[in-house]
């Protein structure tokens, strides 16, 4: 089991308050993946949305640690339902990170509390 047991948790987290992006730049139903901070060591990132709802977990498969993918076309999306990993396919369901197939079946991705303010992303101030 992972050392690594929240977002905040992950080298190189962004503080909350950190802007993770803009609302209207994810259709409804998308992911999208982003980095921020060191590019030697970047925190990387899932945004996904429905309709109003942001989800936003670190791009971390919970079966090996590496990113579920590392450009937005080898991420598995099926919208409003799961993501899975490119690297043996495990599958998150969409609205909880939950993994519910493959390797790391009822562990979790992990989850960043978002908040959306004036239409940015936000990673929601809350206690760790
Ligand atoms: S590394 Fe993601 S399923 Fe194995």
């Amino acid at each position: 089991m992972s050392e690594i047991a929240a977002w905040h948790q992950v080298p190189g987290a962004p503080a909350p308050g950190s802007r993770l992006g803009l609302v209207d730049e994810l259709a409804d139903g998308a992911a999208a993946l982003h980095a921020l901070g060191d590019p030697a060591q970047p925190f990387r990132y899932i945004l996904l949305r429905s309709g109003e709802r942001i989800y936003a977990y670190v791009n971390r498969c919970a079966h090996f640690g590496v990113p579920l993918a590392n450009k937005l076309e080898h991420l598995g999306v099926k919208p409003h339902s799961s993501i899975h990993c490119c690297v043996h396919y495990a599958r998150y369901r969409w609205q909880d990170g939950y993994c519910e197939y493959g390797d790391c079946v009822g562990e979790s991705l992990l989850a960043i509390p978002v908040s959306i303010v004036a239409g940015e992303i936000l990673i929601a101030e809350q206690a760790k």
